[in-house]
């Protein structure tokens, strides 16, 4: 694994650390509903208050395409993480320019300020290097512990670690180790799980995994396409059938990369998606017209728990079927309990991450069983898929 600088080897005390920290998280009525990623940033934030530094956090929230826009500021996360952290958060309301300057010249050591969303800024997405400067300007050092937004060239995520002397933070080294451990130097036999339903959002995962997983399950409505692919019937399924040729050329890569494929068997089919409806277990093949495969069937879930019980390391992505409405929550419930229970066997090292395998591990209550569940989204998609994340990059010696 490519070598980073971490706070261990950083002189802390009275300088400026700018942390790039992801806070995009879910809000409801202006209210922080999952803090999961606020949570995630405390260590980095503790380790450089321990060294006497001023913490300075850089952030986006949203999407505000280079303008401000009032309700994608980050000034409730301030309060937020106050309360997360036990301490008081300072805010300043832009992250740049006298407002900015004002607010880290009024730091003491150990002091903690959130500066305004960084995509306030068309300079941010940009990468622009003015912008950078003016960024870097209020840092002696810049710490990155943003992994779930180190798949963006942005200056806030790659262009400041040219400016200054540049860290990995806490979160970031423990994704790190931990993708590495599931993808980069795993203990074999590794197996995957992908599901989720679009097989169109994930063929250039697929592509990857297959030459270097021992066995991957394909799970989800994206699983239909491939059933399609093969001759069978999918019934009123939700499938990609413009994706047939594609879901046969990813099968006949898996045999040529002795990845060993694991598609349904059976799965549960039912004529409405709606709370409660009347599911039915069919073999693959026997799905009526009129029917929605909306699950894995028993025998399916059976062979992936033998599967992983037979693997040393797992890396999931996306659930099984609609695991946010019983009863088709069962198969992903069920398999991810059972990963859950190997773990804590000491028998697998089980790693997710990625869209919405979070909440489906959650439905399951076993997030906090897995090895590692990443807290990003598409930044652990793409480190899935072999890509060179620039955030990443650019911390590297
Ligand atoms: C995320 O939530 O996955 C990251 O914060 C990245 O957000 P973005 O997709 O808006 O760049």
């Amino acid at each position: 694994m490519a070598r980073f600088q971490t706070l261990d080897d950083a002189d802390l005390a009275g300088k400026r650390a700018l942390v790039r920290v992801d806070f995009n998280v879910p809000m409801e009525d202006g209210k922080v509903s999952d803090d999961t990623r606020l949570r995630a940033a405390v260590p980095t934030i503790e380790k450089l208050r321990a060294g006497g530094a001023k913490v300075i956090l850089l952030a986006h929230f949203d999407r505000p395409k280079g303008k401000p826009v009032p309700s994608m500021s980050l000034k409730p996360i301030a309060g937020a993480l106050a309360k997360v952290l036990g301490s008081p958060v300072a805010f300043a309301e832009d992250c740049i320019g006298p407002v900015a300057r004002a607010a880290v010249n009024a730091l003491e050591p150990g002091d903690v300020l959130l500066l305004e969303n960084v995509r306030f800024h068309p300079g941010e997405e940009a990468n622009d290097r003015k912008f950078a400067d003016a960024l870097a300007a209020n840092g002696d050092l810049y710490v990155n512990d943003a992994f779930s937004a180190a798949h963006r060239a942005h200056a806030s995520t790659e262009g400041l670690a040219h400016r200054l002397p540049a860290y990995a933070g806490e979160q970031m080294r423990l994704e790190l180790d931990a993708l590495d451990r599931a993808l980069g130097h795993p203990e074999r036999p590794l197996m995957g799980i992908v599901g989720g339903s679009k097989v169109s959002t994930k063929l250039d995962l697929l592509k990857h995994l297959v030459t270097r997983l021992d066995k991957l399950a394909i799970g989800g409505g994206m699983a239909n396409t491939f059933l399609y692919a093969q001759g069978h019937d999918v019934g009123a399924s939700y499938c990609e059938k413009d994706l047939a040729e594609t879901a046969r050329e990813i099968i006949g890569l898996a045999g040529k990369n002795n990845c060993k494929l694991f598609l349904p068997l059976d799965i549960v089919v039912a004529e409405k998606l709606a709370p409660g409806a009347a599911a039915r277990v069919r073999d693959v093949g026997s799905v009526d017209e009129d029917e929605r495969i909306l699950d894995a069937g028993p025998e399916t879930v059976e062979r992936l728990c033998r599967a992983m019980s037979n693997s040393k390391t797992l890396i999931w992505n996306g659930p099984l079927g609609v695991f946010e409405m019983k009863p088709f929550d069962r198969g992903t419930v069920e398999a991810a309990q059972y990963a859950a229970g190997l773990v804590k066997a000491g028998k697998l090292v089980a790693v997710a991450g990625g869209g919405d395998t979070v909440a489906a591990l959650n439905v399951a209550g076993v997030a906090d069983d897995f090895t590692f569940v990443s807290t990003a989204g598409g930044a652990f998609l793409e480190w899935m898929e072999g890509k060179t994340l620039p955030g990443v990059a650019a911390l590297s010696r």
